[in-house]
């Protein structure tokens, strides 16, 4: 029994459809990082579900090693955690199958992230797109994580994995356990840099809208520096200042303070010794990640090796859970299983 089977379960996953940018990285990886101190962790690169849009194969391979390599130089540690890529783990498929006989059409219909990726074109988007909630379910409940750390914008999705579980529990006999949603309030909506109504978007064409993890020193300077403003001429936040507003969250998230003591510190500055501090502080926050990243590059290979080492983890907690599904739900045991049948 390894030391931290009493450890209760944490499971989250980020899409590889883009490059990584600092609304991830503030919004979700920074918290991974810190909670591998006391929680089991399952972190997934989740390639499956980045097919639910018009994808390219060429660009999936290449950001899913790339994923893969920031979110190690971010600190997700392979020695303490899992992480992983979801198409290696032939399981999440196989209960997203068996969950999508229990889900109902009404509550997948009900989903905003439908409506909103699909742009109201609901009848030629790929069924992928419908069902992807479905999948998202089967990789948190195939490791019974207890907690689930991600953006606001997720709520509702673990909303359903959570009626899912009871839904399945209730009508086959316990077997998952209910997940929790873990939404950190601070720099939990980090906003486009160019439009700041909108959020920062790994989907977003604009270079201008987002700082990329991997952006030089140069490159951040210039953005923030580029950044719009609000009109006036104070370092203020406000609800009629989103601009300043997201770029003071940005500044209080990465120094550790909060919005009015940022605000306080810039009193009577203008908005350019603002924004030049900000790009300092933004450089020296994502420097020694720049650096790793590189190092990581270099030798892809292992980043490669890194992964499946890790997705062998994932498959022994997520084969004796799809054993018992099977069980739950009258399949017959896998050729390749030795399972007994329910417990
Ligand atoms: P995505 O980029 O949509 O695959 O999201 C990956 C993770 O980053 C999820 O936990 C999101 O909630 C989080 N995230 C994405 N964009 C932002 C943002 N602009 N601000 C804060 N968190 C974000
Ligand atoms: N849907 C999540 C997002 O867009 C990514 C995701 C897939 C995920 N599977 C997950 C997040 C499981 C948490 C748990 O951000």
């Amino acid at each position: 029994m390894s030391s931290d089977e009493g450890m209760q379960r944490v499971f989250s996953g980020i899409q590889p459809d883009g490059e990584l940018h600092l609304g991830n990285y503030l919004g979700a990886v920074r918290h991974w990082v810190g909670l591998q101190e006391s929680y089991r962790c399952f972190f997934c690169i989740v390639d499956l579900h980045a097919m639910t849009l018009p994808w390219d194969p060429a660009a999936l391979s290449e950001t899913t090693l790339k994923t893969g390599a920031l979110l190690l130089a971010c600190g997700v540690d392979p020695a303490r955690s899992i992480l992983f890529v979801q198409s290696e783990v032939g399981e999440h498929p196989e209960l997203a199958w068996v969950l999508s006989c229990v889900a109902r059409m009404g509550e997948l219909r009900r989903m905003v992230q439908f409506k909103e990726k699909s742009k109201g074109e609901t009848e030629s988007v790929g069924v992928g797109l419908f069902t992807y909630p479905v999948l998202q379910a089967a990789d948190v409940l195939l490791y019974r994580a207890h907690a689930v750390p991600v953006g606001e914008d997720q709520r509702q999705h673990i909303e359903l994995m959570r009626d899912l579980a009871v839904r399945f529990n209730s009508t086959f006999g316990d077997t998952f356990t209910v997940p929790q949603p873990l939404i950190s309030p601070a720099g939990a909506r980090i906003m486009s840099l160019d439009e700041p109504t909108q959020k920062m978007s790994k989907s977003s064409p604009r270079p201008g809208s987002k700082i990329l993890l991997v952006d030089s020193p140069d490159t951040i300077l210039k953005k923030v520096r580029s950044a719009v403003t609000d009109s006036g001429r104070e370092v203020a936040a406000g609800d009629d200042k989103p601009a300043l507003t997201n770029l003071l969250t940005i500044f209080s998230v990465v120094d550790g303070t909060d919005v009015p003591a940022v605000e306080r510190r810039f009193a009577g500055s203008g908005y350019g010794a603002f924004k030049t501090a900000l790009a300092e502080a933004l450089i020296e926050r994502l420097a020694p990640i720049r650096n790793r990243y590189g190092d990581l590059l270099a030798d892809p290979a292992e980043t490669r090796r890194l992964l499946s080492a890790g997705a062998a983890r994932a498959a022994e907690v997520a084969g004796p859970t799809m054993d018992e599904v099977r069980a739950r739900t009258g399949l017959v045991p896998r050729r390749s299983s030795g399972a007994a049948g329910v417990p």
